[in-house]
């Protein structure tokens, strides 16, 4: 794929990111839009600013125009995967009888750890990571085993390995909840990784659970690798919607994939976890997967050009800031331990998205900017911030001048 600047005007002509403005986006009644007062920019929650990408919207209409408005059927959605997974990931596998339409990622992937292993089980995330994987695991009564990811931010094998082993204590079933890319540092594991991380999960007896929700949304320099495409990998699961990449999130409906040797697992989900998903929303996800292609370059070459703009910004305005551009997702992970603001003990309780601590709630009292804390992604996040760079130049360049200008007041 090309890659292009933040100010290249080719770039930027067919970059959806730069459509639409401050004043159209506040008329939004999202949660991005509508959990601050006016004067904040929202750089938190992971939607974009961006208007739908016309194939999913003429898709959407059209249901409308025919009042196209009931139950879900079929398995068009799946099927629309499996055609894009082959064509973008090169990757053959994706049987649509080893599916199910789940309401959204989530949802799916506590049905999932229902199937695979009982309450009181130990479920194993790599932190700091997406902070609802505490909270819907613990909500469901299975308790989180943590591996920190390594300094590079990358997932540590060995870390992995004996939180596998704590995890099976007394011969307990075990899941390892994974974020593929990681959500919040934007890494993309490598085949090589993955191949690493079913080898150690077949070894100890652990079941995998890929969350691919950002799959498509890795950026220049980079490749996704789904999970279940990797060799030993036929007893794990993949979780993924157009939610992320296409910004559909109110539009509920996911897909699980089982791996040959998981699908009888998934037979035994329930029939009435079918009915949560919106026939709105899977008319949407199989528009976007199967028609949605073409804007999803555009997009990626705009946040590929954020991503080098964030960089800059964060050298200019947060110069003892560490960070470390993602390979993909929209989010950056800002480490601001140097200012002191953090309490480590916070670690220990990740999990409320809202939650405010350390630099975030700094930054959002003195520079009106609402980002991510992160302490609320489990150990290793506390002192970090994650920053959502799906929006246009202009606002990153406020909010990042905003945020050296609390810093150098403090
Ligand atoms: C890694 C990850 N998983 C799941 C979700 C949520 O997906 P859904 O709304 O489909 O449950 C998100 C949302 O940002 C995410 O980043």
């Amino acid at each position: 794929m090309k890659r292009a600047g933040a100010d290249d005007p080719e770039t930027r002509r067919t970059d959806p990111l730069v459509r639409l403005s401050l004043d159209r986006l506040r008329r939004r009644t999202s949660m991005k839009w509508r959990a601050h007062p006016e004067d904040v920019l929202p750089l938190w929650v992971a939607e974009m600013d961006v208007p739908l990408a016309p194939p999913v919207a003429d898709a959407l209409h059209a249901a409308i125009d025919l009042g196209d408005t009931g139950y879900p059927y079929g398995t068009g959605y799946a099927e629309a995967l499996a055609d894009f997974a082959r064509a973008r990931w090169r990757w053959d596998g994706l049987r649509v009888e080893h599916t199910a339409v789940v309401p959204d990622v989530m949802m799916g992937i506590v049905e999932v750890l229902r199937l695979i292993t009982d309450p009181g089980d130990a479920v194993v995330v790599c932190s700091p990571v997406y902070p609802p994987f505490y909270a819907f695991v613990t909500h469901d009564a299975r308790t989180i085993v943590e591996a920190r990811l390594g300094p590079d931010l990358r997932i540590d094998l060995g870390a992995l390995e004996e939180a596998f082993a704590r995890a099976r204590r007394q011969g307990r079933r075990a899941a390892f909840l994974m974020s593929n890319p990681h959500n919040p540092t934007g890494v993309v594991h490598t085949r090589e990784e993955l191949q690493a991380v079913a080898r150690l999960a077949r070894e100890h007896g652990v079941r995998v659970v890929s969350d691919e929700i950002h799959g498509p949304l890795v950026l220049p320099g980079a490749a996704f690798t789904p999970f279940l495409s990797v060799q030993g990998s036929e007893n794990g699961f993949a979780v993924t919607s157009a939610s992320k990449a296409w910004n559909l999130a109110g539009l509920k409906a996911a897909l699980v994939v089982a791996g040959a040797d998981s699908a009888g697992d998934l037979r035994r989900m329930p029939e009435e976890v079918g009915h949560g998903p919106s026939h709105l929303g899977v008319i949407a996800h199989t528009a976007a997967f199967r028609e949605g292609g073409t804007w999803l370059d555009e997009l990626l070459l705009g946040l590929d050009a954020n991503r080098a703009l964030l960089g800059r910004l964060i050298a200019e305005h947060l110069p003892r800031a560490r960070h470390r551009p993602p390979e993909g997702t929209y989010l950056a992970w800002i480490d601001c331990a140097w200012l002191g603001l953090h309490d480590d003990r916070r670690s220990s309780e990740p999990g409320v998205v809202g939650d405010l601590a350390g630099p975030a709630k700094m930054f959002l009292d003195r520079a009106r900017v609402a980002l991510s804390s992160g302490h609320v992604f489990g150990s290793g996040g506390a002192g970090c911030v994650r920053l959502n760079f799906a929006t246009s130049p202009a606002v990153l360049r406020e909010a990042l001048a905003r945020m050296g200008r609390a810093v150098r007041e403090l």
